[in-house]
C-alpha cells in the first residue's frame, strides 16, 4: 500500500507534508514526491527510494507553496523510478493515489487514442490524464475531478491538486482509507490519522464511496450518489497516534518490548468489571454457530491457525481456516449458521477485506479482530474486537500477533462457556492463565542477550528449518516468516511429524533446525523428531522449558523459556521467534523496520 497526504496551510507546506509522509513511510518506501501550488503555478519534486532522498532534493531544489499533496509509494504497476513516482502531473492537474485502478488498461488505450502521451507505467497516470482531458474540454476542476472518479473502477484513496487553485484539494475514498484533519485556518488529509497527528487530533473519516472538496474553511463531503453529507469529527487519542521509537533502535524492538504492557492493557479492557469473566461485545453468538470460518493473511493467519486448536479443544466448534487470497476463489461452502472471523492488524488488507465481502451475505455473523477499529474490515464487520496493541509501525508484525492470540483465546474460552464445554470454574482458571501471560512474556524478553549471541550462527545460514507440533506448528510458521521477511534468509516450517515424509532429506550439518517444544503432551514426539535431525548432523536449536531441556538431553543449542500453562505457550514462544529474526537481521545488516519489497499492509490483491 502507499501513503497519501494533503495540506492547505498558512505556511510553506513542503516540510509539513514531508513530516506527515515520514509517519506514513511504513506503508511503502519505494519512492516519494510532493506537488504544490505556488502563486497559482503547479510544481512537483519526486525521488526514488526512501523519504530521505526527497528530503535531500528539497534542500537543493525547494518547492514553495502553501497548498500541496504528497505520496510515499509501494510499487504495484511499474517499478520504483522517478517516472513512476507520485504525484503524477499532466498539464494543470496533479494526483496522488493509494490503491489499484482495475480498468486502467482500457482507459490508457482510450486516452492514448485521443493523443495522450503517457510517461509512466503506472495505473495512476490514467487518473491525471483523464482529469487533464476534462479540463481541456472546458470543465471546471470540481467537475473534471467528479467526471474522472466516475470512470474509475477499483480501490483507491486519492487527492487532486489543480493549477490556479490555492485553496482547494479534491479527494476521494473507495476501498482504501482516507481521513480529513481539521486545523485552525488549515485543513489536511491523510491515509490515516497517524499522518496528521502532529497537525491535529480532530479527524473526519470518509466513508466508502465518499468524495470531498477541502478548503481552508472546511470540507464539503459528498456520498457515492453525489448527495452532500456530513461525517462526524472525532477527537483521536494523541497517545494512540504517537509513533516514535521511544529510545529503541527500531520500531520492531520497541513493539516487541511493548508486548507485556499491551497484553496487560488489552486484558484489562476486556476484563469484566463485575465478575471474574470478560466483557465481550454483545451479540456474539457461539451457541448457535455450527461452524467457525477464520480467514486472514500472513502473521494474522498463523494466529488463526493457533486459535483453531483452541476453538476445537475448548468449544468443540468445528473450524475452517484459510488464507484470504485462496479462500474465495475455491467457492467455499457457506451456511446460514456459520460464524466468520477475520483477523487483520491493519484492517485494510485487500485479500482479507475481499474475503469478508464474499462471505457477508451467506453467514450468520461476521466478526473482526483488528488493531485499527476505524479500518475498512472493522467497518464492514457485524462485531469488532480491537486488540488494543497501539500503532504497529515495524513491517514485521510482533505485538499485534501476541495481542491477536490473546483476544482469540478470550473468544475461544467464551465459546466454550456458551456451548457448555467449559464450566465456569474452568473458564475462570483459563482466564487466570491468560492474565499471567504478560509476566511470562517479560521473562521471555529477558533472554534477548542469549538469543543475540545464538543468532550469529544463523546469520551465515543459507536456509533454516523451523519445527513444531500442535499449537507450536503455527509458531514455527510464524518464526520462519519473521526470519524470511527481515533477514532475507530462506526459511521453512514443518509440522515436526511431517519431517520424515520428505523434508528430512534436507538435513545436513549446514542446516540450522529450530524446534519449538514446551514440555507438553506432544513434547516426547517432537523431541524424537529432533533426535532424527541430530542423527543426521542437523544443527538443532531447541526452545523449551526447564523440564523439556532436562529430558531432551544434549543438544547443540538450547534456549530455556519459563514454564507456562499450555494455553499461553503460543503467546510466550512468539517472543523467541521474534527475537531470533530480529537479531539475525541485525547481524546481516538488513533494514529491520522497512525490509525490501514489503509494506506494512497490502491493500492490493
Ligand atoms: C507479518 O509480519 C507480515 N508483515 C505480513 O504477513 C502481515 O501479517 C500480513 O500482510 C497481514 O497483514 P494484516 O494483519 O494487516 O492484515
Amino acid at each position: 500500500m502507499c501513503g497519501i497526504v494533503g495540506v492547505l496551510g498558512q505556511h510553506e507546506v513542503s516540510p509539513i507534508i514531508l513530516d506527515a509522509l515520514k509517519r506514513l513511510e511504513y506503508r511503502g518506501y519505494d519512492s516519494a514526491g510532493i506537488a504544490t501550488v505556488n502563486k497559482g503555478r503547479l510544481d512537483r519534486r519526486r525521488a526514488v527510494g526512501k523519504l530521505i532522498h526527497l528530503s535531500d532534493m528539497l534542500v537543493h531544489q525547494p518547492l514553495p507553496g502553501r497548498s500541496g499533496i504528497g505520496h510515499t509509494r509501494w510499487a504495484t504497476h511499474g517499478g520504483p523510478s522517478v517516472a513512476n513516482a507520485h504525484p503524477h502531473q499532466v498539464g494543470r492537474v496533479a494526483v496522488v493515489h493509494n490503491g489499484i485502478i482495475e480498468n486502467f488498461r482500457a482507459l490508457r488505450e482510450e486516452l492514448a487514442a485521443d493523443g495522450a502521451v503517457f510517461t509512466s507505467q503506472t495505473d495512476t497516470e490514467t487518473i491525471v490524464q483523464l482529469a487533464s482531458q476534462y479540463l481541456d474540454q472546458g470543465m471546471m476542476p470540481v467537475q473534471a475531478a467528479r467526471a474522472t472518479l466516475r470512470r474509475l473502477d477499483g480501490a483507491f484513496a486519492l487527492a487532486f491538486l489543480f493549477e490556479g487553485e490555492e485553496d482547494m484539494i479534491i479527494c476521494a475514498r473507495r476501498g482504501s482509507p482516507l481521513c480529513i484533519g481539521h486545523g485552525e485556518g488549515e485543513m489536511y488529509l491523510g491515509s490515516d490519522a497517524i499522518a496528521l497527528a502532529e497537525m491535529t487530533n480532530r479527524i473526519t473519516y470518509l466513508e466508502e464511496g465518499d468524495w470531498a472538496i477541502v478548503t481552508r474553511s472546511g470540507v464539503q463531503i459528498f456520498d457515492a450518489d453525489d448527495r452532500q453529507t456530513a461525517r462526524p469529527v472525532t477527537q483521536i487519542n494523541a497517545a494512540q497516534a504517537r509513533v516514535d521509537k521511544s529510545g529503541h533502535r527500531h520500531f520492531m524492538a520497541k513493539e516487541m518490548a511493548e508486548q507485556p504492557a499491551v497484553l496487560q492493557s488489552a486484558m484489562g479492557f476486556y476484563s469484566g468489571l463485575d465478575h471474574g469473566g470478560v466483557d465481550l461485545p454483545a451479540g456474539l453468538d457461539f451457541a448457535r454457530a455450527d461452524r467457525l470460518i477464520m480467514v486472514a493473511c500472513g502473521t494474522a493467519y498463523y494466529a488463526c491457525q493457533v486459535a483453531k486448536y483452541w476453538f476445537e479443544q475448548f468449544a468443540g466448534l468445528p473450524v475452517e481456516l484459510d488464507i484470504a487470497s485462496e479462500f474465495r476463489y475455491r467457492e467455499p461452502v457457506l451456511g446460514p449458521q456459520n460464524m466468520a472471523l477475520f483477523v487483520s492488524q491493519s484492517g485494510e488488507t485487500a485479500d482479507t477485506l475481499a474475503a469478508l465481502r464474499h462471505v457477508r451475505p451467506h453467514v450468520a455473523q461476521v466478526v473482526a479482530v483488528v488493531n485499527v477499529p476505524t479500518s475498512s474490515i472493522a467497518r464492514e464487520a457485524d462485531l469488532v474486537l480491537p486488540i488494543h496493541a497501539g500503532p504497529e509501525i515495524g513491517v514485521a508484525s510482533t505485538k499485534a500477533f501476541t495481542a491477536q492470540l490473546q483476544v482469540l483465546a478470550l473468544l475461544a474460552l467464551r465459546a466454550g462457556l456458551e456451548r457448555g464445554r467449559l464450566g465456569w470454574e474452568d473458564y475462570l482458571a483459563r482466564l487466570g492463565e491468560l492474565r499471567a501471560a504478560p509476566g511470562f512474556v517479560a521473562q521471555a524478553l529477558d533472554r534477548e542477550d542469549e538469543i543475540r549471541r545464538m543468532t550469529e550462527m544463523l546469520a551465515k545460514a543459507r536456509d533454516v528449518l523451523f519445527l513444531g507440533r500442535g499449537v507450536m506448528y503455527p509458531l514455527a510458521l510464524e518464526g520462519a516468516l519473521k526470519l524470511k521477511e527481515i533477514s532475507y534468509i530462506h526459511a521453512e516450517a514443518y509440522a515436526a511429524g511431517e519431517l520424515k515424509h520428505g523434508p528430512i532429506a534436507l538435513i545436513d550439518k549446514d542446516l540450522p533446525v529450530i524446534v519449538f517444544a514446551p514440555h507438553d503432551a506432544l513434547f516426547e514426539k517432537t523431541v524424537s523428531n529432533m533426535h532424527e535431525v541430530m542423527a543426521r548432523q542437523g544443527r538443532v536449536l531447541l526452545i523449551s522449558d526447564a523440564a523439556g531441556l532436562a529430558e531432551a538431553g544434549e543438544v547443540p543449542y538450547s534456549l530455556q523459556m519459563p514454564t507456562v500453562p499450555d494455553l499461553i505457550a503460543p503467546i510466550v514462544y512468539a517472543v523467541p521467534a521474534q527475537l531470533i529474526a530480529y537479531h539475525t537481521a541485525l547481524h546481516r545488516g538488513t533494514d529491520v523496520d522497512q525490509p525490501r519489497n514489503l509494506a506494512k499492509s497490502v491493500t492490493v490483491e
